[in-house]
């Protein structure tokens, strides 16, 4: 995907509970969590509401003034949000829900091309509808009958270590806006496509929950920046790009690979290597490109033990 990156995406507003700052944040984790911007002066309420969400000039929304307006609108709903209250219905346009059917429509061969058996079947239990963007919490009562996690609406991006911590909790924090009409195969940060057709698809398989538990369980016993770096790196290498094999093919069970139809194509020209997790803790990348290199497990069930095991003994 060069999919859900967010370091062109800049948030004004926010709850009282973030910590305010205008400064940009050096990357740890480019997606979800990056370089999050908050209001420069949180009493400006004029500005916050005509202005909640920022977009950097090469954003591919940047000069269109209606789907600023409609990023603004559901960043709000998400913005008024407290935890523990019912979801809000997120009120999507005819056009936006067309732009979703598209997507679908496209992903759906490459997954049954590229995705992994424990990714399909997860397709199987939740039956999201596929004529109009399912909302957050209709999908997130199916994945927590199965697997317990909640999804939780955020306007915007967080810190990486309030982001991951959130895992260790069963929350995973959801994005509800959807890209840009003129680049449906690309955004530049994480869109409901890819919360829900790679994220919260996942996390109804109940092997993959736990690994996501099992990451906010680690970062939360992790106190310095250079660990938290390598442990987002590793989050990056399984969670959102990691590859396995299965009856001798590539198959992605990352959920930038399963949200974008490009990058599951050319996941099979990427330089593979074996599952070390050392090495990806300290393996650099560029969230901004389709990924050069991928780390790959025999098996979705060495991946599972593999990274288990790694995430439980993380000091
Ligand atoms: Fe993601």
């Amino acid at each position: 995907m060069a999919g859900s990156f967010l370091k062109f995406l800049r948030i004004e507003l926010l709850r009282g509970d973030l910590d305010m700052t205008n400064q940009k944040r050096p990357t740890l984790l480019s997606d979800h969590v990056d370089m999050r911007i908050l209001a420069t002066d949180p009493a400006d309420e004029a500005a916050v509401r005509n202005a909640i969400v920022q977009l950097d000039r090469d954003h591919p929304g940047f000069r269109d003034q209606e789907y600023r307006a409609r990023r603004n609108a559901i960043a709000r709903i998400a913005a008024d949000y407290k935890p523990g209250m019912p979801i809000p219905v997120a009120p999507y346009t005819p056009e936006e829900q067309l732009l979703w059917r598209s997507i679908r429509d496209s992903l759906e061969p490459s997954h049954q091309q590229h995705a992994c058996a424990e990714y399909l079947e997860c397709v199987k239990k939740l039956e999201l509808p596929r004529d109009r963007i399912p909302q957050l919490r209709e999908v997130s009562e199916k994945v927590h009958a199965v697997s317990g996690f909640r999804l939780e609406p955020i306007a915007g991006l967080v810190e990486p270590r309030v982001f991951l911590e959130c895992l260790a909790d069963g929350v995973f924090l959801c994005t509800q806006y959807i890209r840009h009409h003129s680049t449906p195969q690309y955004t530049p940060e994480p869109d409901v496509v890819h919360e829900i057709i790679g994220h919260a698809v996942t996390l109804a398989s109940n092997r993959l929950a736990e690994l996501n538990r099992l990451v906010g369980e680690a970062v939360k016993r992790t106190r310095s920046a250079d660990a938290l770096e390598r442990l987002s790196r590793v989050y990056w290498f399984t969670i959102e790009f990691g590859v396995v094999r299965e009856n001798g093919e590539i198959k992605a069970y990352g959920t930038g690979l399963l949200s974008s139809a490009g990058e599951l194509e050319e996941m099979h020209r990427v330089e593979l290597r074996r599952f070390d997790l050392e090495m990806a803790s300290r393996q650099n990348y560029d969230p901004t490109k389709y990924q050069p290199l991928l780390f790959c497990a025999e098996s979705f069930e060495a991946m599972y033990q593999t990274l288990r095991e790694f995430l439980i003994r993380w000091r």
